[in-house]
């Protein structure tokens, strides 16, 4: 219907269109994707999400384009002043064995008691757990357009964007932080600025295993409406 738009077979429909709602070709495009979002696949995709724990993903992971496609999807997300107060640290392959040995040399550095070697050997395996790791760093600006905590928020949704997009190409995720998050050795070895912090560690692989569900809030729980006519005398207490 586009190209039949644009090769000029209904210009008469079109600037009748045109003089009410734009260019028809932008009325179409929106009407695509309006119609796209409104797919019951969708909707069941989103009510099915769930996540998977990184025991449980294993290879092979993304490849170079799927996982191009998992960065670039994953940050078209709400961005107040268009900051970009974000960034990724991708690690595959051998990069997760060098990640490992950073976290056990921060937990050397950082636990109170010395750790056994079974915890250590756990730090080194930590991002052999699955075959992608995607780190999400908050990077707020420091003068920003947008307040800090749209900032954050912009982070938080990236992490969620990230997950949906993989897992709508057929990966399960997991979106955790763990103590490493936390931890200023991993923080410094990783090249974080003073005002960048993890917004977590997204774990993408196949699962070998689906949890089922977890019990979710109770709508009602958390609805409130607010009423039509004069404002309550309560509001503002
Ligand atoms: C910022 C953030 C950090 C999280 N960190 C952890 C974590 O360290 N360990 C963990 O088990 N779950 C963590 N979670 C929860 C998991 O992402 C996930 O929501 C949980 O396992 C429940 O699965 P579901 O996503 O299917 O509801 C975190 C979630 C968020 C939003």
């Amino acid at each position: 219907m586009r190209t039949l738009v644009q090769s000029g077979h209904c210009n008469k429909l079109a600037s009748t269109i045109a003089r009410r709602h734009g260019p028809l070709t932008a009325v179409i495009d929106n009407f695509m994707v309006c119609t796209h979002l409104m797919t019951p696949a969708v909707l069941e995709f989103l009510a099915a999400r769930r996540s998977v724990k990184p025991d449980n993903l294993s290879g092979p992971g993304p490849t170079d384009a799927e996982l191009l496609k998992i960065l670039t999807t994953g940050a078209r997300v709400p961005d107040h002043k268009k900051l970009a107060p974000w960034r990724f640290i991708v690690f595959q392959g051998g990069a997760r064995a060098s990640a490992g040995e950073v976290f056990a040399k921060a937990c050397l550095a950082e636990e109170k008691e010395p750790p056994s070697p079974v915890r250590l050997e756990t730090e080194r395996q930590r991002f052999q757990r699955a075959p992608l790791v995607i780190a999400v760093v908050s990077n707020v600006k420091p003068k920003p357009g947008a307040p800090e905590w749209e900032q954050v928020l912009s982070a938080g949704a990236l992490c969620y964007n990230v997950c949906l997009t993989a897992n709508a190409l057929g990966f399960a995720t997991n979106w955790i932080t763990e103590w490493i998050a936390y931890s200023p050795a991993v923080k410094t070895a990783f090249g974080l600025a003073d005002s960048e912090r993890f917004a977590g560690f997204l774990y993408v692989g196949r699962a070998s295993e689906i949890p089922a569900d977890r019990d979710r809030p109770v709508i009602a729980d958390i609805v409130q409406r607010w009423p039509d006519g004069p404002v309550p005398a309560t509001a503002g207490r």
